[in-house]
Order: structure tokens, then C-alpha cells, then sequence
């Protein structure tokens, strides 16, 4: 049974506020905080570089944090990389791959400026871009890909679910498609990780990107990259505790995940990330998904019923819910409806203006769910903007 009020016993700022800006960031639930306490109070040291009992223990435990991402994901442990965000995580392949002029990269224009600017740039090293076109309802058709693929196309970048309209890509058929073509993908799965499962492994995904602070419960500062094949990338960091050895002519590079963790990771961030997703195993992903999915659903039947409201995106979609009210500034919305109801949402462009634009918009207010939001929060959400609506009809 799908325990909600014990699940957010976990969360005590909900007891105050209508958290509705998941796809933003999530709270963190208390046994991830404790867990960071814990490191703080009891063995805080650095990680690999001690003999002593501080730093092999705060090393166990960072360790420990590792093979539970990775089994959570199915992933290779070697292949599991600790990053600040889902940002640097792709910026880690678009920078970490050996480029030569006329490559060519596929990206699409629903993607998060993360997953667009790192290729935009590279086109200064004379990689060529496409950005494939989605549909209205942020979905990306796999025969876009195929029309654009060409013997140059090395990669191709896609979100798994668009953190602008919850719409969920088919990235099977999408990596299935490209891998046919010899071109390697990467996942931009920073709205899908803990919210819908996720298999590395069956997927065969090259490279998944996600932040640590979003579905999967952690803290800020928290990211994942997962690699396939760990001899694909270059680190961009170099530094302490990625090398063996180092002299002045010479020096030899760690293996993987080392060779990609220079200099102190985010320790206390790390321990708490591998905490969350233990809390997240044992909810139950698929529990999560369906609890998403159905308060996502409610919210956009009711928003969608107010006169003067329009939602955006797939009937089928996962817990993100873009709308806007006739004639109001997303901002003024966002704002009312925190200082009316303490109700939490995100509005303006999300970081993605090209997906907004190509519709013709400025921006939406953005309802994005987690596993402790409530169908009562989503009625409040309703009942708010209604209000709000009304005010402006009068
Ligand atoms: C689809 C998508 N990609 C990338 C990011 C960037 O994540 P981060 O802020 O962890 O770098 C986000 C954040 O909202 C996102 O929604």
C-alpha cells in the first residue's frame, strides 16, 4: 500500500507549504538528512586519500552510496560517476569526447538548456548541429532522428521526459534507432530518474545524465553520469585523486569512476544521495510513478475546466503540468499563488526558451509533482488558480 502520510512525515516543510516545484528541485527526506548529519557528527574526513579510520570510513560510506545508485539504476558500479548536477554530467560527454571537424551531434529542440548549449558550443570546433523538431506536445517522433542522421552522426542527446511539459520520449526505440546508425546516446534523464524506473543495462544507453536532486530525493550540489563504456570519455578535470602516478614528464590516469571524480567530491551530498535512493527503492519506483502520473492527471483535467486556463502537453504525461492563465504574467500567478496559499510553483521559461518559443510562448506556470504531493494539494492548486482567474474575468 502506498503509505502517503507516513511518506511525508519524511518532509516536514510540507506541513507549512504546498511544494508543487518538483521538477526543480524535491525535498529530501529525514533519514537522507540524518545520514548527513551522521557524516558531519561522527566520521567526517576525505574520501581515498587516508590511511586512517575517519577517511576509510568516510570512504566505505561514499563507496556504499555508489553501489546503491548503481544497482538502483542497473548500471556498472565502474561505470557510476558522482557529479555536481546534471549540467556538468553532460557537459562531461560534450567536452570528455574527442571531436573532429564535421562530426555531427543530434539534440532536439525540447531539450533543457543543459542538454543544448554544451552542443551549440561545440559547433565553434566544427561539430555540426541538428535540432530535430518535436511535436506540439513536446514529443520527439524517432523518424525525425532517423531523416536526420547522416555517416557524420556521432551522438544523439534527447531528454527522456521534458521537464517543460512531462511529455515521455519512446528512448528505447530512440536508442535502438540511433545504435542501428553506429551513433551513441545519451539520456538526459533529469526528469525520469526516481520518478518512473530506469534500467541502464536494458536500455544500453551510452551515457545517462541526471541530477541527484530531483527524482532521486538528494541533495543540491548531486548528479550522475552513467557511462556504458568507461574508455569512451576524457576526463575534463584533472587533478587529485583521479591519478596512479605523476611526474613531471609523465602521469597515469585512474580507472573509471576515479579517472572522472578530481579533486574532494561532495561528500555529505554523495552519502545523503545514496540514502534517498534507498528511501526511493523502498517506496517503490513503479508506486511513484503511478502516484505521479494520477495527481499530474487530476491537475490538468481540473486546471484544464477553469475558463480561461490553458494546459499544455500530453494527456499521457508524468508529474509535470505547464499552464498559463489568459492575459496573466506566469510570474503574477506564481507569485499569488504563493502569497495567497504558500503554494510552490515555477514559472517563466524553465530553462528551455527554444522549446516555449517554437510555440509561440513567454513562458507557463509550471505544477511539477512528487511522491508526497496529495490529490487535496492538487484541488488547492485548482481552487487558487480559479480564483485568480476569476479576478481577472471581473
Ligand atoms: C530535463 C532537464 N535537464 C537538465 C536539467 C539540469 O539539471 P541540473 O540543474 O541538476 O544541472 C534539468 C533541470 O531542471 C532538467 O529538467
Amino acid at each position: 500500500m502506498y503509505d502517503l502520510s507516513a511518506i511525508r512525515k519524511d518532509f516536514p516543510l510540507l506541513e507549512e507549504y504546498i511544494y508543487l516545484d518538483n521538477a526543480a528541485t524535491t525535498q529530501t527526506p529525514v533519514p537522507a538528512v540524518e545520514a548527513m548529519k551522521e557524516y558531519f557528527y561522527k566520521y567526517a574526513a576525505n574520501h581515498g586519500r587516508g590511511a586512517h579510520r575517519l577517511a576509510r570510513m568516510t570512504t566505505d560510506k561514499y563507496e556504499d552510496a555508489r553501489e546503491t545508485v548503481a544497482s538502483f539504476l542497473n548500471a556498472d558500479v565502474s561505470g557510476t560517476v558522482f557529479t555536481r548536477n546534471a549540467t556538468e554530467s553532460i557537459n562531461m560527454v560534450a567536452y570528455g569526447l574527442q571531436w573532429q571537424a564535421g562530426d555531427h551531434v543530434i539534440v532536439s529542440i525540447v531539450e533543457h538548456h543543459s542538454n543544448l548549449l554544451p552542443w551549440l558550443r561545440l559547433r565553434n570546433q566544427g561539430v555540426d548541429v541538428t535540432v530535430i523538431p518535436a511535436n506540439e506536445e513536446g514529443i520527439i517522433e524517432p523518424q525525425q532522428i532517423d531523416l536526420a542522421i547522416t555517416d557524420r552522426t556521432r551522438l544523439v542527446s534527447v531528454n527522456h521526459v521534458t521537464n517543460v511539459f512531462g511529455s515521455v520520449q519512446d528512448i528505447g526505440k530512440i536508442i535502438r534507432l540511433s545504435h542501428k546508425n553506429n551513433c551513441m546516446v545519451l539520456i538526459d534523464a533529469s526528469q525520469s530518474a526516481g520518478h518512473m524506473p530506469l534500467n541502464m543495462k536494458h536500455l544500453g544507453a551510452d551515457f545517462l545524465a541526471t541530477p541527484g536532486h530531483k527524482g532521486l530525493l538528494g541533495p543540491q550540489g548531486t548528479g550522475i553520469l552513467l557511462l556504458k563504456d568507461t574508455e569512451t570519455l576524457m576526463p575534463i578535470y584533472l587533478g587529485g585523486g583521479m591519478v596512479n602516478s605523476v611526474s613531471i614528464e609523465n602521469y597515469q590516469i585512474e580507472a573509471s569512476p576515479a579517472r572522472f571524480e578530481a579533486g574532494t567530491p561532495n561528500i555529505p551530498g554523495v552519502i545523503g544521495l545514496g540514502r534517498s535512493v534507498e528511501y526511493v527503492k523502498d517506496v517503490g519506483v513503479e508506486n511513484i510513478e503511478k502516484h505521479e502520473k494520477k495527481l499530474a492527471k487530476k491537475a490538468a483535467s481540473m486546471l484544464s475546466d477553469i475558463p480561461k486556463v490553458n494546459v499544455y502537453g500530453p494527456e499521457n504525461r508524468a508529474g509535470v503540468v505547464p499552464f498559463n492563465i489568459h492575459g496573466m504574467n506566469p510570474h503574477d500567478v506564481a507569485i499569488i499563488l504563493d502569497q495567497t496559499r504558500k503554494i510552490c510553483v515555477r514559472s517563466g521559461y524553465h530553462c528551455a526558451m527554444p522549446s516555449l518559443q517554437r510555440m509561440g510562448l513567454k513562458g507557463t506556470v509550471r505544477a511539477s509533482f512528487a511522491l508526497y504531493n496529495t490529490i487535496e494539494e492538487v484541488e488547492a492548486l485548482a481552487e487558487t488558480v480559479s480564483d485568480i482567474a476569476a479576478l481577472i474575468a471581473e
